[in-house]
C-alpha cells in the first residue's frame, strides 16, 4: 500500500492555533489516522496523528506504543536532563513508578484535601471580586492549582515566576532554542529544589516521601527518576487544570444559554465540568508513543520507531462516539471522554484536577453574578499539546 502523503499542519498557520477544530474534522472525514508534520516541528519531522475516537482510545492502551524511546533506539535530551518521568516509561519501570506516587492521588486521599482547596479558591476570589474585572487565568485558573501541587509536593516558595515561564516554555515551546535552553534551567532548578529539600529533613509531604525513598531505597527510585517525578507533578500543576478552568469559563461565556441552565441548576456542575473537559480539553494531543513492533492503526501501516500521536481534542469531536460534537451540551453523556488519556497512563492527577475544577466554578459562579467576557480570548498557546489561553479578560 502507498505511504500516505504528509499532511503539513503548519501550513493551517495561526487559524490552527486559534481553532482547531475545523482541521481536525476535515482529517477525520477523510480517515482516523494521518501523517502530519507538527506545528513548529523540523520540516523532516513527520508523526501518525491518531484522530478518531476509537483508534484513539485504543492507541492509549495499546502495549505495542511505547513511551521508553530507549525501546526503539531513541534517547530524548529532556529526558537527559531531567530524568525519566512515567509519561517516558513502559512497565515493568512504569508500574514500579506509578505505585511510588499512587497512593497520593486516589479519590479518598484527594477527598481530605477538599477544604484546603475551598479555602485557596476563596481566598483568590476574595481578593478578586472587589475590582469587578480581572484576568481570570491570572487571578484564579492558574494560582489555584499551583498553589495546591506546591503544597501537596512541600515546595510552598517556589519561585513561581521563574517555574511558570520554563514550565510553559517546555510543554509550548515558543522556539526549537528557547525550549532547550528552558529544559537546561529546569533540570538544574529542579536539582537545587530538590537538594534545599533534602537539607531541610523530611516534613510529611510527597516530595520529602519521595527523596526518602531514593535515600533508603535507591532501588526502587533513583535520582533522576525523583527528578523526573518532582519534574512531571509540578508541570502538570501548572499546565492542565489552568486550562480546564479558563477553556470551562470561556465555554460557558462562549454559550449563554448553557450558563442560564447552569446557574439554574448548580446540580448540573460535575456534568458541565465533564462536558468542558470532552469540548475543550487542556490537554490536546497525547506525549508522543513509538510503534515498538510493526502493526497496524486502521488498516495503515506502522513501521517499527515510527512515532505515533493521539488527538484527544480530534477524538472528543468525533460524531460516531459524541452526537453532534461541536455543540457545548452540559446535560450531554460525556461518559467515555479522553481528555485524561486512557490506560496505564491514565492521569494521575484526574480525582485532584476535577476537585479543583468544580470548586473553581462554583465559587466563581456563586460570587460574580453577570459574569461576562472582557475582551476577546485569542491568546491561544502554540503547539499542540496543551489547548488554552494565557489570557482570559472577565468583568461581572
Ligand atoms: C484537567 C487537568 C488535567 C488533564 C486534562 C490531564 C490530562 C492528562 C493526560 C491526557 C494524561 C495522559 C497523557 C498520555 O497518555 O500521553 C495525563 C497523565 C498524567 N497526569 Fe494529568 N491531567 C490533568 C491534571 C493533572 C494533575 C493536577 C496532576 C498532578 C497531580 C496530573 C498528573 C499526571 C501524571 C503524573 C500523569 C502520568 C501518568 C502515567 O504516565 O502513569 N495531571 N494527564
Amino acid at each position: 500500500m502507498d505511504r500516505q502523503a504528509v499532511i503539513d499542519l503548519e501550513e493551517f498557520g495561526d487559524a490552527f492555533r486559534l481553532d482547531p477544530h475545523p482541521v481536525y474534522a476535515r482529517l477525520r472525514e477523510q480517515g482516523p489516522v494521518h501523517r502530519v508534520r507538527l506545528p513548529g516541528s523540523l520540516p523532516e519531522y513527520w508523526t501518525w496523528l491518531v484522530v478518531g475516537y476509537d483508534e484513539a482510545r485504543a492507541a492509549l492502551a495499546d502495549p505495542r506504543l511505547a513511551k521508553d524511546g530507549t525501546r526503539i533506539g531513541l534517547t530524548f535530551p529532556d529526558e537527559e536532563m531531567i530524568g525519566k518521568s512515567l509519561l517516558g516509561t513502559d512497565p515493568p519501570q512504569h508500574t514500579r513508578l506509578r505505585g511510588l506516587v499512587a497512593r497520593g492521588f486516589t479519590m479518598r486521599r484527594v477527598e481530605l484535601l477538599r477544604p484546603r482547596v475551598q479555602r485557596i479558591t476563596d481566598d483568590l476570589l476574595d481578593a478578586m471580586i472587589p475590582r469587578g474585572s480581572a484576568d481570570l487565568i491570572e487571578s484564579l485558573a492558574y494560582p489555584l492549582p499551583i498553589t495546591v501541587i506546591c503544597e501537596l509536593l512541600g515546595v510552598p516558595d517556589l519561585d513561581r515566576a521563574e517555574f511558570r515561564a520554563l514550565s510553559t516554555e517546555v510543554v509550548a515551546p515558543t522556539g526549537e532554542e528557547t525550549a532547550y535552553a528552558a529544559t537546561t534551567r529546569l533540570g538544574e532548578y529542579l536539582t537545587e529544589l530538590i537538594e534545599d529539600k533534602r537539607a531541610s529533613g523530611p516534613s510529611g509531604d510527597l516530595l520529602s516521601d519521595l527523596i526518602r525513598t531514593t535515600a533508603e531505597d535507591g532501588d526502587r527510585l533513583s535520582a533522576a527518576e525523583l527528578r523526573g517525578m518532582a519534574f512531571l507533578l509540578l508541570v502538570a500543576g501548572h499546565e492542565t487544570t489552568v486550562n480546564l478552568i479558563g477553556n470551562g469559563v470561556l465555554a460557558l461565556l462562549t454559550h449563554p444559554g448553557q450558563l442560564a441552565d447552569l446557574r439554574a441548576d448548580m446540580g448540573l456542575l460535575d456534568n458541565a465540568v465533564e462536558e468542558m473537559l470532552r469540548y475543550e480539553g487542556p490537554v490536546e494531543s497525547g506525549t508522543f508513543r513509538y510503534a515498538a513492533e510493526p502493526m497496524e492503526i486502521a488498516g495503515t501501516l506502522i513501521a517499527p520507531g515510527e512515532p505515533v500521536v493521539v488527538g484527544l481534542s480530534a477524538a472528543q469531536r468525533d460524531d460516531t462516539r459524541y452526537p453532534d460534537p461541536h455543540r457545548f451540551d452540559i446535560r450531554r453523556d460525556t461518559r467515555g471522554h479522553l481528555a485524561f488519556g486512557h490506560g496505564i497512563h491514565f492521569c494521575l492527577g484526574a480525582p485532584l484536577a476535577r476537585l479543583e475544577g468544580r470548586i473553581a466554578l462554583r465559587g466563581l459562579l456563586d460570587r460574580a453574578p453577570g459574569l461576562a467576557l472582557d475582551g476577546p480570548a485569542e491568546d491561544w498557546l502554540p503547539g499542540m499539546l496543551m489547548r488554552g489561553v494565557r489570557r482570559l479578560p472577565v468583568r461581572w
